[in-house]
């Protein structure tokens, strides 16, 4: 069984203000005070894993070590089929320095036209881990994900990352196009953050 949350404080192991912010209105309820590491000045480590999990293990120990008190971090990205996974850990990353994602989706749907993979066969997944470790160095992991397909060109102007190109399953809109509480309510986000909630809050 997993090691249950107690009610107090929890520092978020994310320097984005947006991801603070969301993952505080998700635990207000529950009696829990988030924390950020930019606030405790936590310095940001290397995310030297090979999965989403290790890095996200990795953000929430130094965290969690660094601050004295239970800390929470997450890794996420986009896994395409026909690319082994790439970009996988590497999403980010393929925004290159400019943080431009117009660039990073060409890049994706070059790599896939390269390969001349079918339109029906541009499976992709959207992956990602919480990690929640405490300064015993217990740690607890869940992984959300949501499965559709890329489609090019880009649509939508919602949501941020590879969002335009990514069609859930089931839907015939891109992440892009739907209205935001809509892609909240099943995105890969939402789902790990589900089983968190139900796992390791008393409620
Ligand atoms: P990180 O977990 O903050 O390192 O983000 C990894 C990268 O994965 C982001 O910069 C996005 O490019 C991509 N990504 C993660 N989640 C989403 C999503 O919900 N929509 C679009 N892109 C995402």
């Amino acid at each position: 069984m997993a090691r249950k949350l107690t009610p107090g404080r929890l520092v978020i192991a994310s320097h984005n203000q947006g991801k603070v912010r969301e993952i505080r209105e998700l635990l207000a309820p529950f009696g829990i005070e988030p924390v950020s590491a930019g606030e405790l000045n936590l310095p940001e480590p290397e995310e030297t894993g090979t999965t989403f999990a290790a890095n996200a293990e990795i953000k929430a120990l130094a965290s969690a070590q660094g601050a004295g008190l239970p800390a929470l971090a997450d890794d996420s990205g986009l896994c395409v089929d026909a690319l082994g996974g790439d970009p996988g850990i590497y999403s980010a990353r393929w925004a290159g320095p400019g943080k431009d994602f117009a660039v990073a989706m060409e890049k994706v749907t070059r790599a896939l036209d390269e390969k001349n993979v079918a339109q029906a066969d541009r499976t992709a997944h959207f992956v990602c881990a919480l990690c929640l470790a405490w300064p015993d160095g217990h740690t607890e992991v869940f992984e959300g994900r949501v499965s559709g397909t890329l489609v090019w060109p880009m649509r939508g102007a919602h949501g941020f990352g590879y969002d335009p190109i990514f069609q859930p399953e089931g839907f015939d809109i891109t992440f892009g196009e739907m209205e935001p509480a809509a892609k909240h309510a099943m995105s890969h986000r939402a789902r790990a953050f589900a089983q968190l909630v139900a796992e390791v809050i008393d409620k």
